[in-house]
């Protein structure tokens, strides 16, 4: 992954945070999810690379997407730099958690995972049960063991009491049932009423107080996790749990296996890998969007493969719009 790009893309989510920062707590998730995918799109179009998205948001929930197998970036047209040779794969998520934005609610980023092509898994946007750590519990963890066994290894390795370990899971109905064994086994849970993006991607940074992530979520959010996640050092395990028949088919359509367990290294392939975030509204891994008259304050991350470097980059922009 070339250096400026991956700075590059930044702006791309910084432009498509504050976009949707905008609508934050007006009750139309709808705006908001379009206004950052317009934003991305118009970006995207301004760098000099060619990028494919091959995993994006919205056939779920039918919000506005940028659609998989869409092209953008300057390449791609006719008066293109001619030193604009950059193929890549996009997994992209102009707003992670919708709804966080529509009611004003806790953690919501825009993102961008960057890949060489075919390095990111080209997957139907549907759910998938996930467990996710950081690098020191990355060899211990089994999605089919049970949850007990896995919070005592992890504990283990982390030098930890059971009773000190925290689990991020999603505020769902369908959690009740782990989040009562994640209870029974000690550990501490923190639930989040969306987002496992940042969930999974803070189970590898010690100071987010966030220890391991499980869980059913969507699959878009795996391939996105993974790629900061093995960069890390961490792990995901995950395996397709399609809601119905058709988002079933739609599984088997992409040669996809409901029954194999997918890991990191299947969902982002290689090390040319980049991931980009900018909070929209504070989360466990980025702060938001603070409108800050006369500037607006975002918060991002650049994780780059070739490199394993992080950088959090505060930006301070100039009123734009
Ligand atoms: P959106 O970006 O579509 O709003 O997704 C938010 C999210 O919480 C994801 O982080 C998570 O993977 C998924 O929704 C879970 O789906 P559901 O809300 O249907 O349980």
């Amino acid at each position: 992954m070339d250096r400026n790009l991956a700075l590059e893309f930044v702006r791309v989510t910084e432009a498509a945070a504050i976009a949707a920062a905008k609508w934050v707590g007006k009750g139309e998730g709808k705006k908001a999810d379009g206004a950052a995918v317009d934003e991305m799109r118009d970006r995207f179009n301004q760098i000099d690379f060619k990028g494919t998205v091959v995993i994006g948001e919205g056939s779920k929930d039918e919000a506005p997407e940028l659609y998989n197998g869409e092209k953008v970036g300057r390449g791609w047209g006719k008066t293109a730099d001619k030193s604009a040779n950059y193929n890549f794969d996009l997994a992209i998520d102009p707003l992670e958690c919708t709804d966080s934005v529509a009611f004003g609610r806790y953690n919501a980023m825009s993102v961008i995972a960057a890949g060489a092509k075919g390095s990111l898994m080209n997957a139907p946007d549907t759910y998938m049960e996930k467990i996710a750590v950081g690098p020191a519990a990355a060899k211990v963890i089994d999605l089919d063991a049970p949850v007990k066994t896995n919070l005592s290894k992890v504990a283990k390795v982390l030098g930890k009491k059971v009773g000190d370990v925290t689990v991020c899971i999603l505020d769902r109905e369908r959690h009740f049932n782990l989040i009562s064994q994640v209870r029974r086994a000690g550990a501490r849970v923190r639930l989040i009423t969306d987002g496992d993006v940042a969930g999974a991607v803070a189970a590898c940074l010690p100071e987010s107080g966030i220890d391991v992530l499980m869980g059913i979520g969507g699959s878009t959010e795996s391939v996105l996790a993974a790629v900061p996640i093995k960069i890390f050092g961490g792990q995901i395990f995950c395996r397709f749990k399609p809601k119905d028949k058709h988002h079933l088919n739609l599984v088997k359509r992409h040669g996809l296996n409901t029954k194999k367990i997918y890991s990191a290294e299947d969902l982002a392939k290689g090390s040319v890998l980049t991931f980009t975030a900018t909070g929209v509204i504070d989360g466990p891994l980025l702060r938001g969007v603070r409108f800050a008259d006369p500037v607006i304050v975002t918060h991002s991350m650049v994780v780059r493969g070739q490199s394993g470097t992080v950088r959090y980059i505060v930006a301070h922009h100039q009123n734009i719009n």
